[in-house]
């Protein structure tokens, strides 16, 4: 199977930063997976995905998508992955048809274009009734199911979510895994972060673990449990693996 996402030996320490975010880490992702990329905090999950989108230049190692490289190839990729960031990045004081028009023609879309596509995920994302208010009016799940509905209008093979559940009531984190299951379901590979390990373990054909910027394991999670002594969940191994210690 061809590789989607393929991360060889990356290194990045922050300037200031007094150890490397990144130390050498590798990753694979194969095309028309669900991958969780788990870590504690302070892992480098972000900071891989902002070296994939092209955000952040690594000091040494290699990213590519598609073969593509994340560094030198930043605007083709652009148009090839849609990217969910941690934060929500829309125009607070504007509506969400506001900001998808605004986000579309970046794209190049017709505000036709960028109407009928917003609109199907407008309706499976539950907010048909709410695209004429400003996005300041939202809840934080409507703020986070109009940040992934902006990442889709270009119809990306690629989606990289950057915890995309965090802080989310029950049911929009319900939504939202629905509809990644569904995308992927859609022949796209979709690569996403979250601590949640029973929400990974629900949604992700294979995850892959890292801990101070390196890789620990990788596999899927059925495998995984039945594979590390005494461990009956992803939790477990992600404890076995990563140990005790609370991070900060
Ligand atoms: N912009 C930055 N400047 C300095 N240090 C940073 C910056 N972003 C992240 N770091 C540090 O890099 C390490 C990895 O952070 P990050 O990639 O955000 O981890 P995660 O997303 O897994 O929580 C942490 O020690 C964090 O403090
Ligand atoms: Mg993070």
């Amino acid at each position: 199977m061809t590789h989607a996402i393929e991360i060889k030996n990356l290194r990045k320490t922050y300037k200031g930063g007094w150890s490397p975010a990144l130390d050498g880490l590798d990753v694979h992702v194969r095309e028309g997976q669900i991958m969780g990329l788990l870590g504690p905090n302070g892992a480098g999950k972000s900071t891989t995905i902002n070296i994939l989108c092209g955000l952040v230049s690594p000091d040494s190692g290699s990213a590519t998508i598609f073969g593509k490289d994340c560094v030198t190839e930043t605007l083709t990729l652009r148009k090839m992955i849609g990217v969910v960031p941690q934060q929500i990045a829309m125009f607070s004081n504007l509506t969400a048809w506001e900001n998808f028009r605004y986000i579309g023609s970046l794209y190049g879309l017709s505000d036709k274009q960028t109407k009928e596509r917003a609109h199907d995920l407008l309706v499976r994302l539950g907010l048909d009734k709410h695209a004429d208010k400003r996005i300041n009016r939202y809840s934080g799940g409507m703020k986070r199911r109009a940040n992934i509905i902006a990442s889709l209008l270009h119809q990306p093979s690629l989606i990289i979510l950057d915890e995309p559940t965090a802080g989310v009531d029950v049911q929009s984190r319900a939504m939202i895994l629905d509809f990644l299951k569904e995308y992927n379901q859609q022949g796209k590979t979709i690569v996403y972060t979250s601590h949640l390990m029973e929400e990974a373990e629900q949604i992700c054909d294979e995850v892959v673990i890292i801990d101070e910027g390196k890789f620990i394991v990788s596999g899927a999670p059925l495998e995984l449990i039945k594979n590390t002594t005494d461990c009956k969940k992803l939790e477990d191994v992600f404890l076995h693996y990563t140990g005790h210690s609370v991070r900060d």
